[in-house]
């Protein structure tokens, strides 16, 4: 039985990590911290929040005194680390949250986790910390470059990829010099429920809905390589179960598309499920499927985000052979299962684009 303290468990990857989690491993115990920023919605853990073995810490992990009391508290033997400022083009605007919560949040949680596991009055010889990383510390490849393995060298681009690489690098440099029990994982691109719509594929979805325009970044043809968030959750499950000690995962669905064919593919998604649920034209009635016009036509092409990388594509060769992982998820079955879960959770994306999901914090800390 693990007792797990999930970092950043209210955002998109970690929210979904603990649905998985908890209902994988009923009899575990599950502490999140999260420090509920604009990306943090406690609403995305109603489903658990009522269960005996889960609690919510509303708490920053730049405050290493909070992380030794919850590791010591809860008597925490695995650490989940998801929290990070995630959003690529905020990190271009404003890079100042991304040096201080990627890289300055990994050190005080590393620090934390070296002071309670390996100092502390009760040493935790079977402890772990498992960080959340990306395919994006890699770099960019063309288009007929190899996909990135573990061995790539590191070359991040934006202020978030760097910020990311450096968090690897300290979460490596606590394994190497002080014996910590680490493992990283270096995820593609996903999607799926509770994504905020800033993103991409949740950004495409809601703007349909509300017949906005569709910004397509400089020729829409950059790749990413795309995997459904229960896949990611199921990936960091095998590695913190069978995954050795120090070493890197790369987590990926072999499942690249171009920018512009996920627009794409969603319009045509959307428009099918209008065609079957005649009721969404009374949900969405500014919506072109509601009108039965053309969904495509909303796409824009708009100016080039700075430094955009090219394409990401994952080789998870390793993590298939030592682990046995493989995504469960197909791309169809996963982005309709999406698209649906938007459609079906109005009051959720609403309320996130509205800025109300935070009263919770208001309400109780006022
Ligand atoms: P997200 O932005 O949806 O969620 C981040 C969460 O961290 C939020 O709940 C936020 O409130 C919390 N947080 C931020 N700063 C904090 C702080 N200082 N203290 C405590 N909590 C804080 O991000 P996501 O998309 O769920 O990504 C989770 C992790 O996975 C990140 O580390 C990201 O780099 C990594 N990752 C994301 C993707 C992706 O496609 N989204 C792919 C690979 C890796
Ligand atoms: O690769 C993993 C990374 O994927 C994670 O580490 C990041 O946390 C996560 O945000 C994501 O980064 P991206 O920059 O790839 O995701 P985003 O959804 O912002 O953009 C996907 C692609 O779509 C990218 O090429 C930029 C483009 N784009 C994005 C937006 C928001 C557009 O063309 N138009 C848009 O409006």
């Amino acid at each position: 039985m693990k007792k797990l303290l999930v970092t950043g468990g209210a955002g998109f990857i970690g929210a979904n990590f603990v649905h998985y989690w908890l209902e994988k491993y009923p009899s575990d115990n599950v502490v999140v911290v999260d420090a509920l920023t604009y990306a943090g919605n406690i609403a995305n853990l109603d489903r658990v929040k009522n269960k005996a073995n889960f609690n919510f810490v509303y708490g920053n992990i730049c405050d290493q005194a909070l992380i030794e009391k919850l590791l010591c508290d809860h008597n925490i033997d695995t650490l989940v680390h998801f929290a990070a400022e995630s959003h690529v083009d905020r990190s271009i605007t404003g890079p100042d949250a991304f040096i201080e919560t990627n890289i300055m949040g990994t050190y005080s949680l590393l620090k934390a986790a070296k002071k309670v596991w390996l100092e502390g009055e009760r040493i935790f010889e079977k402890h772990r910390f498992h960080h959340v990383s990306t395919d994006e510390v890699y770099g960019t490849l063309s288009l007929t470059d190899p996909a990135f393995t573990e061995d790539t060298a590191y070359a991040p681009n934006s202020p978030y990829s760097a910020s990311k690489a450096a968090s690897d690098h300290l979460v490596r440099a606590y394994h190497h010099t002080y014996g910590l029990n680490v493992t990283t994982s270096n995820c593609s691109n996903n999607y799926g429920p509770y994504h905020f719509p800033e993103k991409l594929i949740p950004l495409v979805i809601t703007n349909i809905l509300h017949d906005k325009a569709l910004p397509i970044y400089g020729d829409g043809q950059q790749i990413r390589d795309w995997l459904y968030v229960e896949d990611h959750a199921y990936g960091i499950d095998l590695v913190l179960q069978n995954g050795r000690v120090g070493e890197n995962y790369n987590i990926g669905g072999n499942n690249e598309w171009t920018n512009i064919e996920i627009v794409k593919t969603i319009s045509k998604l959307v428009e099918q499920e209008f065609l079957k649920n005649k009721e969404l034209s009374k949900c969405f009635p500014n919506a072109k499927a509601a009108m039965e016009e053309n969904t495509e036509s909303l796409i824009t092409y708009v100016k080039d985000r700075l430094g955009h990388d090219r394409r990401y594509a994952i080789d998870a060769t390793k993590t298939n052979n030592e682990l046995s992982y493989k995504p469960n998820e197909s791309f169809e079955t996963g982005i309709a299962k999406t698209v649906s879960w938007y459609l079906n959770n109005e009051e959720w994306w609403q309320s996130v684009m509205d800025g109300s999901y935070q009263n919770w914090i208001t309400e109780q800390y006022s």
